[in-house]
């Protein structure tokens, strides 16, 4: 039984092989009035479609939500330490938001959950963004800054780390979509900058991380599609899924110094990597140039063993996650799950989600994969980006004008799994 295939003792301090349970959150999608940041500036001005406002009022109520997370028997809670919240303006830290943050952690340890803290979740802070962002020459060493500054105030409390989360999301989104903030379109060059420079902050606040923290364990959070070609006999989609498959899933690794083939390279630049997982990516090329050799996503129903789509358009494809656990175990260090989940109105629907994903995962675990946690995406229905509040991703749903949480069914089928009892969907 995946039960018992994927139990192990409960409090991960006490045991510290323990396998981590949990869910994510990011600090823009459930804290609310996060007003430093270049979100929120950008959601004023009328550049998103919608504005976050109150969130979750996460910041307010976070011993609440994590005493949900406890009584679904969790072990584990990602969260991520707003930038823009510690540092206001260049220079100038926020002792305030400092106690803050240090309250959450000594909040998750009494309840027993682990904290895996993400230092940068796709905000960055007002006088960062207007300085030239990701683009400028120094801005790995900005963020290192802050990151040395973090792991000296609450290092001691944490031993997971994630720098930066998905940064090539980040990138596409911000530099070639131009669906998000800074909003550039086509900018390859701009991208590739701004990619190199993340893979440098990560490299530098890494070596911060360590040197507050020693036994710290550092990675960041990879979004890790399973990328294939539309027509598998057709050449042209081969190759265009095959650098569309370089860029999404090996650049930032290579820019970082990470190596598939060597191991002691790896290791020099981390020591776990966070596997972000939902779906699968099909890709068709179409017209010449550029645009034949990315190619593009196909929505068509014609591909073998197509899954059911999510609210976001996305495809369940939970075989998918064994592949990725399988391929970036290769890189010869742990990996964590430290996002997988689906939006949707249907609870039958996501308690399948999340069992057949646990099957893959336990799958990938006996082939050999070295997988310390899965984390689900997300505690709460959230401000889902450019998506607005309309994706229910969350364990719980919120009423955004009350605020009150309402438990979804699934909580207790990962409850029976983290605590080791047979269940049955
Ligand atoms: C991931 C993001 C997370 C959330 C989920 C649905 O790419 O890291 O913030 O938006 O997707």
């Amino acid at each position: 039984m995946l039960a018992k295939r994927l139990a192990q003792p409960h409090t991960a301090r006490d045991s510290p092989s323990v396998f981590l349970w949990g869910a994510a959150t990011s600090s823009h999608q459930v804290e609310g009035n996060n007003r430093w940041n270049d979100w929120w500036e950008y959601e004023q001005s009328g550049h998103l479609p919608y504005v976050s406002g109150r969130a979750c009022s996460h910041y307010e109520r976070y011993e609440e939500d994590f005493d949900l997370a406890r009584s679904w028997g969790h072990n584990a809670h990602r969260f991520s330490i707003e930038w823009s919240r510690i540092e206001p303006s260049e220079g100038r830290w926020n002792e305030d938001a400092i106690a803050h943050y240090r309250s959450v952690i000594g909040a998750l340890l009494r309840r027993g959950l682990e904290p895996v803290v993400t230092l940068h979740h796709f905000t960055n802070p007002a006088w960062f963004a207007h300085a030239g962002g990701w683009l400028r020459r120094d801005s790995a060493n900005l963020f290192a800054r802050y990151a040395g500054f973090v792991a000296e105030q609450l290092g001691k409390d944490v031993s997971y780390w994630l720098t930066i989360n998905e940064p090539t999301v980040y990138v596409m989104q911000g530099y070639i979509n131009g669906e998000w903030p800074p909003f550039f379109k086509r900018s390859w060059i701009k991208a590739g900058i701004a990619l190199r420079n993340l893979a440098k902050a990560h490299v530098l606040a890494r070596r911060q991380l360590h040197q507050a923290c020693p036994d710290g364990k550092v990675g960041f959070a990879h979004s890790a599609p399973v990328v294939m070609p539309c027509d598998a006999e057709r050449k042209r989609d081969r190759m265009a899924a095959g650098i569309r498959e370089f860029l999404l899933n090996h650049i930032f690794f290579i820019l970082i110094g990470a190596s598939f083939k060597k191991r002691e390279r790896t290791e020099r630049c981390l020591d776990y990597i966070g596997i972000n997982y939902y779906t699968r990516v099909v890709i068709r090329s179409v017209g010449w140039g550029a645009q034949a050799l990315v190619g593009q996503a196909c929505h068509l129903d014609h591909h073998p063993n197509r899954g059911p789509m999510s609210d976001t358009g996305w495809e369940i494809y939970p075989v998918g996650l064994r592949m990725a656990l399988e391929k970036f175990s290769r890189l010869g260090i742990p990996v964590f799950v430290t996002e997988n989940g689906v939006a949707t109105g249907d609870e039958i629907l996501r308690r399948e989600f999340i069992v057949q994903h646990l099957e893959r995962l336990a799958e990938a675990r006996e082939g050999g994969a070295n997988v310390i946690g899965y984390l689900y995406w997300s505690l709460l229905d959230n401000y889902e980006w450019a998506m607005g509040t309309k994706p229910h991703f969350g364990l719980a749903a919120v009423d955004p004008k009350t605020q009150e949480r309402r438990p979804r069914p699934c909580v207790e089928d990962m409850k029976s799994i983290c605590r080791g009892k047979q269940f049955a969907l």
